[in-house]
C-alpha cells in the first residue's frame, strides 16, 4: 500500500481550507495525513480549529523572530522535524522565498481565490468586482518565490451576480475553494505529472506505453 502522504498546512487565519482538507482525509478521498498546521498568527483562529481536532499545531511567529530568514529557519525545522512531504498554503498571508520553496521542489500548494493569472496579491475578490468581470473562482498552483505565480494545477469558475459584494462573491468562491484543494491534492497524488515551463501537465512522460509498462508510478521534475 502506498504510504499517506504526510502534508503541513501553514495558515495565517481562520482555518477553514484547513477544515475541508481534514474532512476530506477522514471520509477517505485523500491519502495523506496532515502531520503539522503551522501559524505565523498565534492568535489564528485556523491553529485552535487544528487543536479541536487534535491535528499538531504550533504558532511560529513572525513579529520578533529576527527577520524572514530566521523566521523561515524556524519553520523549516518545524516541518522537518514532522517528515513533512507537501506543503499546503491556506490562507498563509507570508510570501515564501526562493530558499524555502527549494527545499521542497513542487512539493508547495497555494490556493488562491480567483482565476490565477487575474488578480493576484491581496483582495482578489474585490478586484474582481471592481474589475467588472462575470466570471471569477479559484485556483490551486504550485508555489515558487513569486506572487500567486506558480503552475496552475486546477481551477474552478463561480459566477460574479449582480449586487455582489466582496463577501458574497467570497463566500460563493470558498465553497469551491473546500472541494478543490483536496482534489488537485488528491490528484497529485495519485497521477503522473510534470511541469513544462508554465505549464503542469498531467499524463504519462512516456508515450504509446501502456501503465503496466511503465511500471509504478513516479511524478517526474524538471531536471530531475
Ligand atoms: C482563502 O480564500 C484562500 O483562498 C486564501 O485565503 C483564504 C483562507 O481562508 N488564500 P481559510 O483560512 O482557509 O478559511
Amino acid at each position: 500500500m502506498t504510504p499517506r502522504a504526510r502534508l503541513a498546512v501553514l495558515l495565517s487565519g481562520r482555518g477553514s481550507n484547513l477544515l475541508a482538507l481534514q474532512a476530506a482525509i477522514e471520509r477517505g478521498e485523500l491519502s495523506a495525513e496532515i502531520v503539522l498546521v503551522v501559524s505565523n498568527e498565534p492568535e489564528a483562529p485556523g491553529l485552535a480549529r487544528a487543536r479541536e481536532l487534535g491535528l499538531p499545531a504550533v504558532a511560529i511567529p513572525h513579529q520578533g523572530a529576527g527577520g524572514r530568514a530566521a523566521h523561515e529557519a524556524q519553520v523549516l525545522a518545524a516541518l522537518e522535524e514532522a517528515r513533512t512531504e507537501w506543503v499546503c498554503l491556506a490562507g498563509y498571508m507570508r510570501l515564501l522565498s526562493a530558499e524555502f520553496v527549494g527545499r521542497y521542489p513542487q512539493r508547495i500548494l497555494n490556493i488562491h481565490p480567483s482565476l490565477l493569472p487575474a488578480f493576484p496579491g491581496l483582495e482578489p475578490q474585490r478586484q474582481a468586482l471592481e474589475h467588472g468581470v462575470r466570471l471569477s473562482g479559484c485556483t490551486v498552483h504550485l508555489v515558487d518565490a513569486g506572487l500567486d505565480s506558480g503552475p496552475i494545477v486546477d481551477q474552478r469558475s463561480v459566477p460574479v451576480l449582480a449586487g455582489d459584494q466582496p463577501s458574497d462573491l467570497a463566500r460563493r468562491i470558498l465553497e469551491q475553494e473546500h472541494q478543490l484543494y483536496a482534489a488537485a491534492l488528491r490528484r497529485l497524488l495519485a497521477e503522473e505529472w510534470k511541469v513544462e515551463g508554465r505549464r503542469l501537465v498531467f499524463g504519462p512522460d512516456v508515450e504509446g506505453q501502456s501503465p503496466a509498462a511503465r511500471g509504478p508510478r513516479r511524478n517526474s521534475t524538471e531536471g530531475g
